[in-house]
């Protein structure tokens, strides 16, 4: 059969409120025009993220009753424990409340002044809780990723050369680590291929660093391997996992993607002594090292989920949906980063609207005309995300001008993606319509969490 349906059935709803057009112009006025200020049951199609936004499993809720609330030595811990190790081969697995509590572990060790960690691309989390260490995030990501009209099968490689450059210019002592991130979440969540990461682990053994990889979406990125990457088709995603993570030293994961739970994450490592001044940090900031900050039904949740997002059926589906959706939208003409990623559509702002200037941040006035025609929210991942200042406080644009249509895992149907799809082709054909935006407040770090907008007169 052609049609590629949901492989799961229904057990629980959760009803949509509709709002009006005239209604989300109020909206919006009220919350800045930043969709991440708008109350969360006055948007009809929520794609802001896929993070922590995923619908669990009957298993997993029957793992919710059966949690394990000791506060040392819990049962779920262990069953987490062993599931991590499974998948990953690492030997130390510490649980943390979210992605970025792994992060702000691991760089509060490492990272420090004068001290430089390099990936294909640092999500903002990474890249800030580095930055917060003193240390600094540099992107190292191959020419074609950053161009989102290359058809390419691995945009999120890193560029492999230009590590070994930047760690000969820089000084082997100055890098603590090296890290990729999987999939490349802020470059169009296009994923890593095998060879790649082979090759960046060569360059770490050539110069004595480790590798870390940021695994939030590893079984997306193993499904792209399996159908893009020659050697792997008949590999099962667990062995395909299983060999990634053997090139690697450690890693840290927000379950909250690839682990399909509403909270949680953690860090594992090979290195005994790293490990160790991990969990003394841990247990200041986030817990014992049996839970780390979550309760025992939320680590059993972690076990399930990172057991059913192996399955094959599940990933076909997947990332099928996410490729169904981008192409409608290339169909129609919309300019989007291709081939469409794993977990989300992210439309090109530059060419969507060429009328609006960087400084005027064409991706947010997307985000914005996307929830005032349909009440669908999005994501800005351009210069309001990741855009700097100079001396001269010019702004500094960010590589591309993207918006982000993230996908939640197992939430919506194929209608949802239909209207999905109608809202943003509207949005495109009324695009010489849509004004530039400026800045009335921004905080200084992660501003576009809480910046606020107006129009551009
Ligand atoms: N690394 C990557 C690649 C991510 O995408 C995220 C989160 C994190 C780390 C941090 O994890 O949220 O659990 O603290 N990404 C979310 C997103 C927020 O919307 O893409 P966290």
């Amino acid at each position: 059969m052609k049609t590629i349906i949901e492989p799961f059935r229904i057990k629980a709803v959760e009803p949509i409120k509709f709002t009006t057009a005239s209604e989300r112009e109020h909206i919006l006025a009220d919350a800045g025009y930043n969709p991440f200020l708008i109350k969360a049951e006055d948007i009809i199609i929520d794609l802001l993220t896929d993070s922590g936004t995923s619908a669990m499993s009957a298993k997993q809720w029957a793992g919710i009753m059966d949690g394990d609330e000791s506060y040392a030595g819990s049962r779920s811990f262990y069953r987490f424990e062993e599931m991590v190790k499974l998948i990953t081969g690492m030997k130390y697995v510490i649980p943390t409340h979210q992605g970025r509590a792994a992060e702000k572990i691991l760089f509060s060790i490492v990272g420090q002044e004068g001290k430089f960690i390099p990936n294909n691309t640092h999500f903002d989390t990474t890249r800030a809780n580095i930055e917060f260490s003193g240390a600094n995030a540099v992107d190292l990501l191959n020419e074609d990723g950053k161009r989102p009209e290359v058809i390419a099968d691995f945009k999120g490689n890193m560029d492999v050369e230009k590590l070994r450059e930047f760690i000969e210019a820089t000084g082997v002592e100055h890098i603590p680590m090296v890290m990729i991130t999987v999939t490349n979440n802020s470059g169009g969540g296009q994923p890593v291929s095998m060879q790649n990461v082979k090759d960046v682990r060569a360059v770490c053994d050539q110069y004595g660093l480790p590798l870390f990889i940021d695994a939030c979406r590893f079984a997306e990125n193993a499904y792209f391997i399996k159908k893009r990457e020659q050697g792997y088709a008949d590999r099962s995603i667990l062995s395909i996992c299983q060999e990634m993570f053997s090139y690697a030293d450690g890693m840290t994961m927000s379950a909250k993607k690839d682990a399909l739970v509403n909270i949680g994450g953690f860090l594992a490592m090979n290195n005994e002594n790293l490990a160790m001044q991990c969990r003394n940090v841990l247990i200041v900031t986030e817990g014992f090292p049996t839970y780390g900050g979550l309760a025992g039904r939320d680590l059993e949740a972690i076990a399930q989920g990172l057991e059913e997002i192996l399955d094959e059926d599940y990933l076909h589906y997947r990332i099928r949906s996410v490729e169904y959706l981008g192409d409608k939208l290339i169909e129609a003409g919309v300019p989007l980063m291709r081939p469409t990623g794993g977990h989300a559509i992210y439309l090109d702002a530059k060419t969507f609207c060429p009328h609006i200037p960087v400084e005027q941040y064409p991706g947010q006035s997307v985000a914005i005309a996307l929830y005032q025609k349909g009440g669908v929210r999005a994501c800005e991942i351009g210069s309001v995300m990741f855009g700097k200042y100079d001396e001269n406080g010019q702004l500094v644009p960010a590589a591309m001008e993207l918006v982000r249509l993230a996908i939640p895992r197992r939430v919506y149907t194929q209608s949802h993606i239909d209207y999905v799809a109608e809202v943003i082709i509207e949005v495109f054909q009324e695009r010489e319509k849509l004004r530039g935006v400026k800045l009335t407040y921004e905080a200084p770090m992660l501003r576009h969490f809480t910046a606020r907008f107006a129009f551009v007169e």
